[in-house]
C-alpha cells in the first residue's frame, strides 16, 4: 500500500469514528453551545404580540401541540418525540439557547434560520416562556384546591 492511500484511508477511519462518536451524544443529548447563551433577547421581559401565537400554531403547534406540551398531532409520530416546552429543562435554558435551537434545528426538528425572522424568533421564545408561567400557574391553583 503506497504512503498516500494509507494516509487517505486513516482519515477515513478518523471521519467515520469521529461520526458515531457524535451521533451517540446527540441521541441522548441535543446541547446548546455555551456562546448561545451569550445571545442577547432584544425584547426580553416583554410580553409577546398577538400575532405571536398565530405564528406559533403555525409553525410549531403541529409537533409541539397548541399548548407546548409536545403533543401535537404530527409529533406522535417523531422519534425522538418532541419536547414538552413547558418542562424544566426548557425552563432552565437561557433564552439564547432557546433561540438558538429554533435557529438551527436537530434531526426532525426543522430549522428556522430562513423561515422566521430574527425578530419572530425573539416573540417565539417569549411566547414559550408565557406557557410555561400559565403552566405554572395552573400547577399553583391545581395544588390549593
Ligand atoms: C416537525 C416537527 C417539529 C416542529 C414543526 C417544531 N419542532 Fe421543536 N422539536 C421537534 C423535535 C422532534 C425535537 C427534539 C429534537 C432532538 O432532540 O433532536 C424538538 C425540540 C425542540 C426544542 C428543544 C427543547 C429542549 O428541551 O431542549 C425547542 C426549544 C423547540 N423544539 C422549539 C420549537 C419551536 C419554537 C418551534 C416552532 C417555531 C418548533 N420547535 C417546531 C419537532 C418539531
Amino acid at each position: 500500500m503506497n504512503y498516500s492511500l494509507r494516509f487517505f484511508l486513516s482519515c477515513f477511519i478518523t471521519i467515520i469514528i469521529t461520526n458515531s462518536i457524535y451521533s451517540q451524544t446527540s441521541s441522548d443529548g441535543w446541547v446548546a453551545p455555551k456562546t448561545a447563551d451569550n445571545l442577547i433577547n432584544p425584547i426580553a421581559g416583554l410580553q409577546p404580540q398577538l400575532a405571536t401565537t398565530q405564528l406559533f400554531k403555525s409553525n410549531c403547534s403541529p409537533c409541539h401541540g397548541d399548548k407546548g406540551k409536545g403533543d401535537g398531532p404530527v409529533g406522535a409520530s417523531l422519534t425522538p418525540r418532541p419536547y414538552n416546552l413547558t418542562k424544566s429543562k426548557v425552563d432552565n435554558e437561557t433564552d439564547g439557547a432557546l433561540f438558538w435551537r429554533i435557529t438551527n434545528g436537530h434531526q426532525s426538528m426543522p430549522t428556522f434560520r430562513n423561515t422566521l425572522s430574527e425578530m419572530e424568533r425573539w416573540q417565539i421564545v417569549l411566547y414559550i416562556r408565557s406557557l410555561q408561567q400559565q403552566e405554572e400557574n395552573e400547577a399553583k391553583t391545581k395544588h390549593k384546591k
